[in-house]
């Protein structure tokens, strides 16, 4: 409990972007639950709204305002996203600058996605539970094939030639497979995997086999060990109990965390922290817009919820961020979930089941 006046101390101002499609629907639970959660554990948070999104860029023709990273970098302490895409915007120019801009320009170089099953019946996989399906993904966020480097040549002609370049760079890949080891250490010497196309990709991914084995010298302790990525898709679905940490390039990880994120129940559940360590930093579901179900309170706010424990973490407020994953796996185990994890409930009754919960929890 922390013992300072809420007056002496400095606010934690949290700037929130609900985005496109179910991004508000999802958005507006995880803000109840950061709401009763500074109420009950008496936080400094300060919850503020930004409208930036595929509406507001077609109504003003603005993604993001002059000077807006500045100000997310230097006058808050962290940012939530609900979720960015819109089908009226087919090349994603509002989320690339939103949504990646962020990621890059405050240079939150840790895509860190847990994937953990809160209940044994939502692992799609025979036989398997939480016991076997316990990992994190550590993804590159600022590099890869991300950079969106390339052109077009003779475009929209038939001898049109397209590239798109992948960059990697020492530093970048050195950083990222450190926090991964780090992570490893700090819990009891997890296993580390890391995956890549080395086989194909000569010379990017030939850099990340250099840089890990170098590390993996250095972490004596830990387990490493390296796999390419098209096998370790198919061993996370044989054998998830094989994996504690996996570090990965950018493309890779995105993929490879939609399918974590099936492994645990689906995109409903599944939540993502984009960091910078003692930087202000980025959090937001894995899941898209999902525009065929935006406004429908239907979505499952879950992954949002889980999504601010990892903020409230990151802030500071250990005791609350675990206080609400416990009261998402109580709403799982309850069955009061929405229709993708098998229930009946709507978005807003499970974001209100879950605020209740951590109000008044049971026990006490
Ligand atoms: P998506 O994640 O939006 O949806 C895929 C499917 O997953 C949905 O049709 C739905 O069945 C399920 N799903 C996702 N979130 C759910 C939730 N909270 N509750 C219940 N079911 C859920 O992926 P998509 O359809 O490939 O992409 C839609 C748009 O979102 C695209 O524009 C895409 O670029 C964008 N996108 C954005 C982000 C992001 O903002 N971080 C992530 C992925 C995709
Ligand atoms: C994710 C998303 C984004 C990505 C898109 C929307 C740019 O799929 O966060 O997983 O590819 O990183
Ligand atoms: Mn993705």
């Amino acid at each position: 409990m922390n013992t300072t006046p809420p007056s002496e101390r400095r606010p934690q101002r949290v700037a929130i972007l609900a985005g496109d499609g179910i991004g508000p629907d999802v958005t507006a639970e995880a803000v109840k639950v950061l709401t009763v959660a500074a109420e009950r554990w008496d936080l400094p948070l300060e919850l503020i709204d930004k409208p930036w999104s595929a509406d507001h860029y077609l109504e003003t023709g603005e993604t993001l305002p002059e000077g807006a990273i500045e100000e997310l970098r230097d006058d808050y302490s962290a940012i939530f996203i609900g979720a960015y895409g819109d089908p009226r915007i087919p090349d994603m120019r509002h989320a690339a600058d939103i949504l990646l801009g962020i990621r890059f320009k405050l240079d939150l170089f840790v895509n860190f996605r847990p994937i953990k099953i809160y209940d044994d019946r939502l692992c799609p996989l025979a036989g398997k539970g939480a016991r076997d399906v316990d990992f994190v993904v550590f993804r590159e966020n600022t590099e890869g094939a991300y950079v969106g480097v390339g052109g077009n040549f003779k475009k929209g002609t038939p001898d049109e030639v397209a590239v798109q370049e992948e960059i990697h760079t020492r530093r970048g890949v050195e950083r990222i497979i450190r926090e991964a080891f780090e992570y490893a250490t700090r819990h009891g010497n997890l296993r580390v995997c890391m995956a890549d196309k080395s086989n194909v990709m000569r010379y990017g991914h030939d850099l990340w086999v250099r840089t890990f084995e170098e590390l993996s010298e250095e972490y004596a302790n830990i387990e490493a060990s390296h796999l390419f990525v098209d096998a370790l898709a198919m061993q996370l679905v044989r054998k998830p109990q094989n994996f504690d940490v996996i570090v990965t390039n950018n493309m890779f990880g995105d993929i490879i965390t939609d399918l974590g994120a099936a492994l645990q129940g689906g995109l409903g559940i599944a939540a993502s922290a984009n960091l910078h360590p003692g930087r202000t930093s980025m959090f937001e579901p894995v899941h898209g817009s999902a525009p065929k179900y935006a406004g429908a309170d239907r979505a499952n706010p879950m992954a949002a919820i889980l999504t601010t424990s990892l903020l409230l973490d990151n802030l500071g407020h250990r005791e609350a961020a675990n206080e609400v994953e416990r009261a998402v796996a109580g709403a799982i185990r309850d069955g009061f979930t929405t229709v993708d994890l098998g229930g009946d409930r709507t978005t807003s009754q499970v974001g209100d089941h879950i605020a209740q919960q951590l109000l008044a929890p049971v026990g006490i």
